[in-house]
């Protein structure tokens, strides 16, 4: 199916509409859908798009350089005046990747091996080398962000300590964490975070933990049910948004009902006509039927996430082997994720995607993913006032 990045349509008005929330009120948007910071598909265009309509749109800053943060947030406000958020992993092992010097020689050798195994079919040659070690980005960032005055920051695979939020805070930036249990939300509120997103199972990319959990631990609690352990954890003194498999206005009803203030949304957004997704992925959202599985993998960053099944995923989950630390992993196979992506190799390319991508249908644009959530959840909601969700209009 060939993606045309043209509108499928004409909207002969625009229809704003508002769904006031603890949510949007603590971000100064008025409708409660925040669209997640993903690297590599949430440029200026996708989040100016977002919080265009309203909701929030969130920069994806991971492994960017700080030239290229600033310029991004600048562009961004370029295309809204709306509030907007940047977002980076503060996952331990990428704010300070251990050395490469200190992994043992068979480690990075077994996961060359492997490797070794799909280079052949872009004629890349075999390799058993170390990988170089990252440049340290995460600080240089955040050094923008707060230098930008940046209206949020959202945190997540990691806490912000008590420190950077403060930091933030006197700039007078909001402050977002994604978290995927109970503990780690109430950890993050005793920091002084604004708000905290639940990422439940179901979610597209990686897990939101600090640190590289056991596989055993990795596939964390469903959506529904983290709501309510975070919900009770948090109570009243912060909102709480649900992140994972939500991908329209019921689901974000359901959520709303549930006591949650709002939602975040991954893969969605990917299947949007402004995000930086290449076409193949977005076909093969569009594509995943009920029989499309998606599986939680560390096969091609080295950290837990949840993307579409291919014979590469499958083929390391039966190699048993260990990845390397932090985002070391990525960068000693970037050479086969490359020119796999160049060429359109399917198999070797991270798609991530939630559990609930089967019911991502159409490709639309960003605004018409905001605007008919909040209607549909209006409808659904269809009471002027449920569980403290004031439901008003704003034509
Ligand atoms: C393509 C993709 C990239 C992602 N990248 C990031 C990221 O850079 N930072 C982050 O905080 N979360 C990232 N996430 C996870 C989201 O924050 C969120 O938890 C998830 O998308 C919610 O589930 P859903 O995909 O079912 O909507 C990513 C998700 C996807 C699908």
């Amino acid at each position: 199916m060939p993606i045309d990045s043209a509108r499928g349509h004409v909207l002969g008005f625009v229809v704003v509409t508002r769904l006031s929330t603890t949510l949007t009120d603590a971000l100064a948007i008025d409708a409660p859908i925040l669209q997640s910071g993903m690297g590599g598909v949430a440029g200026p265009d996708l989040v100016a798009a977002v919080s265009n309509a309203r909701g929030l749109g969130i920069l994806a800053a991971l492994r960017l350089p700080p030239d290229q943060v600033r310029a991004g947030i600048r562009r961004v406000r370029e295309l809204t005046d709306r509030p907007f958020g940047v977002n980076l992993w503060l996952h331990d092992d990428v704010v300070h990747e251990p050395p490469v010097a200190d992994i043992p020689v068979d480690s990075i050798r077994s996961v060359q091996r492997v490797l070794n195994e799909f280079r052949p079919r872009h004629d890349l040659p075999s390799r058993l080398d170390s990988p170089p070690p990252s440049p340290d980005l995460v600080a240089a960032a955040l050094e923008v962000m707060i230098e930008e005055r940046i209206p949020v920051f959202s945190a997540a695979i990691g806490l912000p300590d008590h420190e950077l939020v403060d930091r933030f805070h006197r700039v007078g930036s909001s402050v977002v964490a994604m978290v995927a249990s109970g503990p780690d939300a109430a950890e993050v509120v005793d920091r002084g975070v604004d708000v905290v997103v639940a990422q439940g199972a179901e979610a597209g990319g990686h897990r939101s933990f600090g640190q590289k959990l056991e596989r055993g631990m990795v596939e964390g609690t469903t959506v529904d049910a983290l709501l309510i352990e975070v919900l009770d954890v948090v109570g009243a003194r912060v909102p709480v948004a649900a992140a994972g498999g939500i991908v329209d206005g019921h689901d974000l009803a359901g959520v709303l009902v549930a006591g949650g203030a709002g939602v975040l949304l991954g893969t969605r957004f990917v299947a949007t006509f402004e995000s930086m997704a290449s076409d193949l992925w977005k076909q093969r959202l569009l594509a995943a039927g009920p029989t499309t599985s998606t599986t939680i993998t560390d096969a091609f960053t080295g950290q837990w996430a949840r993307v579409l099944g291919t014979d590469f995923t499958e083929r390391w989950t039966a190699a048993d082997v260990r990845p390397l630390p932090g985002l070391l992993h990525a960068t000693m196979g970037a050479d086969l994720f490359a020119a796999a992506k160049r060429s359109g190799d399917d198999q070797l390319q991270p798609f991530y995607a939630g559990t609930a991508v089967e019911r991502i249908t159409a490709l639309c644009g960003a605004d018409e993913v905001v605007h008919s959530m909040v209607d549909v959840a209006r409808s659904a909601l269809s009471a002027r006032r449920v569980g403290g969700t004031e439901v008003t209009d704003l034509r």
